[in-house]
């Protein structure tokens, strides 16, 4: 039996989780049970703060030791089994323990031992370090880049990975995949920013020897370039609108500038679902995007909702809602299917 502790949010954990095939799945709080033939795919999962495993004794094998149960810390410690130890709440990562001791979990049915934690430097480094970013136009979090390809790769889960973000913005679907050993194809009207930041990509340690593709383009043009053909999943954030300031946010020019960009989504789900019949052979394409749209308390409409009449070419799942209370961008999570008539 495994145990995870889901992250923020627990309807993208869960979603996330049905990459292994879960089974005897069991939700009590922010701990899920389940059982798993696919534990090799756990250490792949970006929406579970930690995962462990069932174990009937604590046996330290390390001198550091880490967990929520202070009784157990202290009991071990005096009994000289271990050195040194941490009082850490399941939702927190302790880097040290992570990296050079041993943590065991007291959870309402059994202890657990911790085999992985979400790889928060990694997240850190993409959201913070990358040379060109930008917090004020909603810059998609990495970790929520790598649940989605996640969630996409549920409905079609091969080896080897092909993904294309038609909305590369700064890179961050990009440097998640390329962290993961798959291929990259990004494009966006101004392409300036994912290349400079890719340049800078290459040189952290977290850069693997995958192709990286680049290219500018509009949305609202067709997808029409050869190496298109192997992509296998579009994972992608959408467009807000032209970046404004916190201070100009007011309703009026909020909805004028929703309408402006529906026109642009109208046009490239028509171009998608075109390149999805003419330039795709395998003629299914799995795509998870995040739309965001801004959080105008009782008039906030969410993009997606707005969109629905138009989706006739695909089927669609609304998966959650990620936002955060200091944010006034809220991104809905949609999962498409999308074939072509055979
Ligand atoms: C929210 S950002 C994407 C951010 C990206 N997910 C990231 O975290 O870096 C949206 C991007 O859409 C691009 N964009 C806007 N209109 C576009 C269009 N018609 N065609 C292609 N890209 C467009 C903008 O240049 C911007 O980089």
């Amino acid at each position: 039996m495994y145990v995870g502790v889901v992250g923020k949010n627990p309807k993208l954990s869960l979603e996330e989780l049905m990459l292994v095939n879960p089974t005897d799945v069991k939700v009590k709080h922010r701990w899920v049970f389940f059982n798993t033939q696919n534990e090799e795919l756990l250490y792949q999962l970006g929406g579970f703060v930690k995962i462990g495993k069932v174990v009937e004794k604590v046996i330290p094998t390390k001198s550091l030791l880490g967990s929520n149960d202070n009784d157990l810390l202290k009991v071990l410690k005096k009994s000289k089994k271990i050195q040194r130890y941490k009082l850490i709440s399941p939702e927190h990562i302790n880097q040290e323990v992570a990296k050079k001791g041993e943590e065991f979990l007291s959870t309402p049915f059994w202890m657990v031992k911790i085999f992985y934690w979400q790889p928060i430097e990694l997240y850190q480094t993409i959201d913070f370090e990358k040379p060109l970013r930008g917090m004020e136009v909603g810059m998609m979090p990495s970790k929520l880049a790598h649940i989605m390809v996640n969630i996409a790769r549920v409905w079609k889960n091969i080896e080897s990975w092909t993904v294309y973000d038609p909305f590369v913005g700064f890179g961050t679907t990009g440097m998640i995949t390329n962290r993961l050993s798959w291929n990259f194809i990004g494009s966006d009207i101004n392409i300036s920013m994912a290349k400079a930041n890719f340049k800078w990509w290459q040189t952290t340690p977290y850069y693997q020897n995958s192709k990286i593709t680049l290219f500018k383009h509009d949305v609202t043009n067709p997808f029409t370039k050869p190496f298109l053909k192997n992509v296998d999943i579009i994972v992608t954030e959408g467009w807000l609108g032209p970046s404004l300031r916190w201070k100009r946010i007011y309703s009026a020019l909020i909805k004028d500038i929703f309408e402006k960009v529906k026109e642009v989504y109208i046009s490239f789900f028509k171009n998608l679902e075109q390149f999805v019949l003419n330039v795709h052979p395998k003629r299914e394409l799995t795509w998870v995007i995040s739309m965001p749209y801004y959080d105008l308390g009782k008039d906030t409409k969410s993009m997606f909702e707005a969109l629905v009449p138009i989706i006739t070419f695909a089927k669609f799942q609304r998966i959650d809602i990620y936002w955060r209370d200091s944010q006034r961008v809220k991104r809905e999570i949609v999962r498409f299917l999308i074939s072509g008539n055979d």
